[in-house]
């Protein structure tokens, strides 16, 4: 189907857009009171992320809402380990928490590859998410990278330092690379799943590369992303190695279109060091507590730090629930409203 809106797909082949497309990590939730509510009513996270009518509703709502120039499916990375057989909660107030994690090779036994159908609901979500959107703007898939299912599988919830999981790569490098293998092949199997079923795109959320080294990166995270790009094809694929600023030269070498930047990441070194991706990012979320002027203010400079091509408007990180929806919007607007030099 042809898009309506079709200038994040234009950047992402490498056709020069007539303007700076804009989407934000975390669009689809509690920011917005509509979200809210639906939530409320569905009772549960996980009940909203397996309905795939629920998840097409909060999936649409920031386009209806804010106006961006994509849609994210409302789903989480957590899934993968769930269909792998670590089962998930999400609690209120605290996030995810596995009541099992994974301490040794025994722990594997009870872990298979998960395949495309396990995420059923995924695959349904999205094709009729697809159909509501019917080509307003495209539809992007998601998943985490490994090492960040790895992080959580093996801690068992949050952590601000992952040592549990850090540790093992010191003390069992091999049991960790034998569980880096089994996500990657599910989340392979997933993103495949996720294209068929029709997502225009994928990003990949690498949330805690950040706590690596640069030799461990390489190691433990990067191999296993290359690997995921050399298989799933067929549509522009989006790395975000948040906190992996070590990592920019080697990642213009891996087979994707895209890298998302934190606001860490300095934009002209990333694009002396990255000059074959399109860059996304990198406003830091809270600048989107300083007042209206300040938002346009700290909007602009970034956007003339990129240059009018080759750059999709995000933030650096999601969006933080407390954010006032109007400075979302207005965010939003100045994006979509920049006129540069093309
Ligand atoms: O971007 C979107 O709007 C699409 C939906 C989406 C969610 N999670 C919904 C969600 C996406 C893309 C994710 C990815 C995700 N999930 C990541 C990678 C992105 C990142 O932020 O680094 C990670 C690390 C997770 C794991 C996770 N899920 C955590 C740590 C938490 C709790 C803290 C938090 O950020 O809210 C969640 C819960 C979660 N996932 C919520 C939403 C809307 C909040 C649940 C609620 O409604 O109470």
């Amino acid at each position: 189907m042809q898009l309506l809106n079709d200038v994040l797909l234009s950047v992402l082949t490498g056709k020069k857009p007539n303007r700076t497309p804009v989407w934000l990590m975390r669009q689809a939730g509690r920011v917005l009171p509509e979200y809210r509510k639906v939530r409320e009513s569905a009772g549960s996270f996980k009940k909203m992320v397996t309905t795939p009518e629920l998840a097409c509703e909060v999936t649409i709502q920031p386009v209806d809402i804010l106006g961006v120039d994509a849609a994210i499916i409302f789903s989480d990375i957590l899934v993968v380990p769930e269909a792998m057989g670590l089962l998930y909660e999400m609690e209120e107030n605290r996030g995810p928490v596995f009541p099992r994690r994974i301490e040794s090779a025994n722990d594997l036994r009870n872990l298979h590859v998960a395949q495309a159908e396990e995420l059923g609901y995924v695959m349904d979500a999205i094709a009729l998410t697809k159909r509501e959107l019917n080509g307003r703007v495209p539809l992007i898939g998601f998943a985490g990278a490994p090492w960040t299912i790895f992080a959580y599988m093996v801690e068992g919830n949050g952590s601000k330092t992952f040592s549990r999981a850090r540790r093992m790569l010191y003390r069992e490098p091999d049991l960790a690379h034998r569980l880096l293998n089994m996500i990657t092949e599910s989340t392979i199997n997933y993103l495949k799943g996720q294209v068929k079923a029709g997502a225009d795109l994928i990003q990949i959320f690498d949330s805690w590369a950040g706590v690596l080294g640069p030799e461990q990166y390489d190691e433990f995270s990067l191999k296993y992303i290359r690997r995921m790009c050399e298989e799933v094809v067929g549509v522009p694929r989006i790395v975000f190695p948040k906190g992996a600023f070590f990592a920019r030269q080697a990642l213009n070498d891996v087979n994707c279109e895209a890298v998302g930047l934190d606001w860490n990441m300095d934009i002209r070194e990333s694009r002396q060091l990255m000059p074959n991706k399109v860059l996304q990012g990198n406003l830091d979320p809270c600048a989107l507590y300083g007042t209206r002027d300040d938002i346009r203010k700290e909007t602009i400079k970034m956007l003339e730090a990129f240059g009018p091509e080759k750059h999709i408007a995000n933030l650096g990180h999601g969006l933080y629930p407390d954010t006032e929806v109007d400075s979302v919007k207005c965010f939003i607007d100045t994006v979509q409203g920049w006129e540069a030099d093309r």
